[in-house]
């Protein structure tokens, strides 16, 4: 068990997370969701009363708080400042907002850095986020983009969410188009990234398929 990183990026409800700490936990991994990092600095951006799109603000925010977040695929606690902000961060107020933060270029610098630590810290590790295979780990040993039907990731999601179908998929859309389009590091396929398409295909599948691209590569 040397060292391996492996890169998954993709849209919400593509099925990144379900995957990716199988995947971890299957490997004997670690497990970095980055996603609940710019979450994480959202609820302190909300918390501290700062406009979401007061760029400077924003930035000043995520230079100052203390963000903690763990790595054990079967489980990982996430702080700001302390306090336990695990479920606060898959809120409504922070999901509304978060694309508007996670697009300020000092709030990536910052997160970037500190992924790139926690990777080389790690060793082995499955990192999941939108920029992973482009730019926080473009050596990584496997990149893989998940994709799925808009609507097949909208139900996905209003089951987690318990939300209804037709709401949720007007948010995805709507991050979507937010994380596609800024300027800084968007979501984006790698030129080398695994491409597939999980419609119509179960977790298990898509594990049991990176798995086997992993033993190909070695
Ligand atoms: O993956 P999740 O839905 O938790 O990510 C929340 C938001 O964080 C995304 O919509 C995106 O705006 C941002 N994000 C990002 N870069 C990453 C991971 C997440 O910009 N690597």
């Amino acid at each position: 068990t040397g060292r391996c990183v492996v890169a998954v990026d993709g849209p919400s409800g593509s099925g990144k997370s379900t995957v990716s700490r199988r995947l971890a936990s299957g490997i004997d991994a670690r497990y970095l969701d980055t996603g609940a990092m710019y979450r994480a600095i959202t609820w302190a951006v909300l918390r501290s009363g700062v406009d979401p799109a007061d760029a400077e603000s924003v930035a000043k925010v995520a230079g100052e708080v203390e963000l903690r977040i763990g790595t054990d695929p079967q489980g990982y606690g996430v702080t700001v400042d302390g306090t336990a902000v695990d479920k606060d961060i898959r809120g409504p107020e922070v999901t509304g907002a978060v694309s508007a933060v996670s697009a300020v270029p000092a709030v990536r610098a910052l997160l970037v850095q500190r992924q790139r630590e926690m990777i080389a810290n790690a060793g082995r590790i499955v990192v999941e986020g939108r920029d992973i295979g482009s730019v926080v780990a473009p050596d990584a040993d496997l990149k893989v983009y998940l994709t799925a039907s808009e609507s097949a990731r909208a139900k996905r999601r209003s089951t987690e969410d318990a939300a209804d179908v037709a709401a949720t998929a007007a948010d995805l859309a709507r991050r979507d188009r937010l994380d596609s389009t800024r300027t800084a590091d968007p979501l984006r396929q790698a030129d080398d990234a695994v491409v597939l398409d999980t419609t119509e295909l179960g977790i298990d599948e898509v594990v049991a398929r990176l798995r086997d691209l992993l033993t190909e590569r070695g």
